[in-house]
């Protein structure tokens, strides 16, 4: 029989092989294999331990089991640590000590302030355009990273932030795929569905002369247009993904489960910085429908859809389409019905409260800054003398001031905040002088490039005149709908609602900030992965 020490000491020099032998990989997709197997070695060890371990009673077995928990833990982690702080082959990337060693650190900052974006702006501040954000986790502020992280072409595949739901690529919406061949087969299909945009033009005409008229109703009374902002973005999506009416705007409220989805929003953002908690959670029976009733909302919307639709007739919204594509049998169809229910509930999330917030902080800013304001109302005169009757989207789709203010407002407040997470090839990635090696996960982080003042003049001012000379915005360091095979499918789609009901609401009303408070708005947007916003209280008196 070995003596206590030995014991102790074989137990952390196992935790130091397994700490070498999970550092190839994502072990982190076998979390709930691992654990279970060492949930039974535990209750083996108990059991055995009374004649094989030198101890006598159940209790002195389970001590002794615990002793021995704790030396491989210890050796377990405190070689990931070394390994990580000294030998990782990313140690020579500057970066705070905490983001080197563990996610826990974007997890903990993410809980503290929600403001991941700002935070990591502040890195690179520090530590210059390369910066160790994670373990293996690296933020390139540069824009030659732009194409060689997301492309077109790019080898780079979605990283690990993208498995949160399932690893099982069968039942994946499109927006998680990570593999490049599987993610561009399904592209196909839906590529199909949002050209169709025609036939969007109408709901998203209906549900912008709708938002119009409710902002008349409060008689330029102050009113949260964070809120309408969103009721109306989630009513235009859920039309065009889903073919049905949420009803929102007509009431101003949101529903409960999407009440319940803000609720849950910083729980959500904090888990997803640690990507295999939430999907180790979800396989938890039951768990995954209590936390998210607007997924299962979704889930359900479809389910009705699918046994009213007409084999054979024209699709008239997104999910259509895929749904045809599916009964086809079309190799680009989703694989199962749970990937199909998914891309539904994705898609209107990824659609609304991006669109949302883009529009929002768009009147923040036309309210901060009335010069601006006038001008782009002196210019929607010129084109509709008599307002809103004289109003067509065919006019303001090319209107190149509104397009102006809009992408300033996507520059100083991208929807998505963040730097999105692609993998490395196993070669490695060449970004300039720099070589990151394979299988990292690397991000160019989007909130602190377009805010860069070695590629916009005055970089925090919100100056729409600058896009007249840049032109083309390809140009310039500007991703807030990403870039190359997975950019933003619906951007065509969020243009359109953009246009429509931004132009339409500077026709016909001067906005301004309920009082000077409002001013605290900027700055206060949590990065959520999609920004999240707090109310934001705007007058709107009618100009004619
Ligand atoms: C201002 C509005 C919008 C912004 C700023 C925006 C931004 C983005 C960004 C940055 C991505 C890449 C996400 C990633 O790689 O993780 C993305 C993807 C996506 N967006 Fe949008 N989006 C907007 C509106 C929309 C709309 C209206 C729709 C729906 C029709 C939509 C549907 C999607 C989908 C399905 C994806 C996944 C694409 C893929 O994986 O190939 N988005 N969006």
């Amino acid at each position: 029989m070995e003596s206590t020490a030995t014991q102790l000491l074989a137990s952390g020099a196992l935790g130091v092989f397994l700490s070498l032998a999970v550092r190839q990989g994502e072990i982190e997709k076998h979390l709930v294999t691992l654990l279970a197997l060492f949930a039974l070695a535990n209750v083996f060890l108990v059991v055995w331990a009374p004649a094989n371990l030198g101890t006598t009673t159940i209790p002195e077995a389970l001590v002794r089991v615990l002793q021995l928990d704790g030396a491989l833990m210890t050796g377990l982690f405190g070689n990931i640590v070394l390994y990580r702080l000294f030998f990782h082959r990313l140690r020579n990337v500057p970066g705070p000590v905490g983001a080197r060693i563990s996610r826990f650190y974007a997890g903990y900052e993410t809980w503290k302030h929600a403001q991941m974006h700002r935070h990591v702006q502040s890195l690179h501040q520090q530590y210059g355009d390369v910066v160790r954000i994670g373990p293996r986790e690296v933020s390139i502020c540069r824009p030659s990273a732009i194409r060689a992280i997301y492309g077109p072409p790019t080898r780079c595949t979605k990283g690990p932030w993208y498995d949160q739901i399932t690893h099982d690529n069968t039942k994946k919406a499109m927006l998680g795929l990570r593999d490049l061949k599987l993610h561009s087969q399904r592209r196909r299909v839906w590529d199909l569905g949002v050209k169709a945009i025609h036939q969007y033009q109408a709901p998203v005409l209906d549900k912008s002369k709708l938002l119009v008229a409710k902002i008349r109703e409060q008689q330029a009374q102050p009113m949260d247009i964070t809120n309408w902002m969103s009721c109306f973005a989630f009513d235009v999506m859920g039309k065009i993904v889903l073919g049905t009416e949420l009803g929102m705007l007509q009431t101003g409220q949101k529903s409960a489960e999407l009440q319940q989805m803000d609720a849950s929003a910083r729980s959500v953002a904090v888990t997803g910085t640690i990507p295999w908690l939430p999907s180790m959670l979800l396989q938890i029976p039951v768990l995954g429908e209590a936390l998210n009733p607007f997924r299962v909302f979704c889930h359900n919307v479809l389910d009705e859809k699918r046994k009213t639709m007409t084999k054979g007739s024209e699709p008239k919204d997104v999910i259509s389409w895929l749904i045809q594509a599916q009964e086809k049998g079309d190799p680009s169809a989703a694989y199962t019905d749970i990937a199909l229910k998914d891309d539904a509930w994705v898609a209107i999330i990824a659609g609304s409260d991006t669109t949302a917030t883009a529009m929002t902080n768009a009147v923040f800013y036309l309210a901060a800054h009335p010069a601006v304001q006038t001008k782009l109302q002196q210019k929607l005169d010129e084109l509709f003398p008599h307002g809103l009757q004289d109003w067509s989207y065919d006019s303001v789709k090319d209107f190149k001031y509104l397009t102006y203010v809009i992408n300033e407002t996507l520059r100083l407040k991208p929807s998505v905040p963040g730097g999105l997470a692609r993998v490395t090839p196993p070669q490695g990635l060449q970004v300039d002088d720099v070589h990151i090696p394979g299988d990292v996960v690397v991000s160019v982080p989007t909130f602190t490039i377009q805010r860069d003042e070695r590629y916009f003049d005055q970089a925090d001012q919100f100056i729409p005149e600058r896009w007249e000379s840049i032109g083309n915005s390809a140009n310039v360091p500007f991703i807030p709908f990403s870039r190359g095979v997975y950019d933003c499918v619906g951007k065509g789609i969020a243009w359109m609602e953009m246009r429509m009901a931004l132009s339409m609401i500077v026709l016909e009303y001067d906005i301004r900030l309920a009082d000077e408070a409002q001013r605290g708005f900027d700055g206060k947007e949590l990065d959520n992965f999609v920004q999240e916003l707090p109310a934001l209280w705007t007058t709107f008196r009618a100009r004619r």
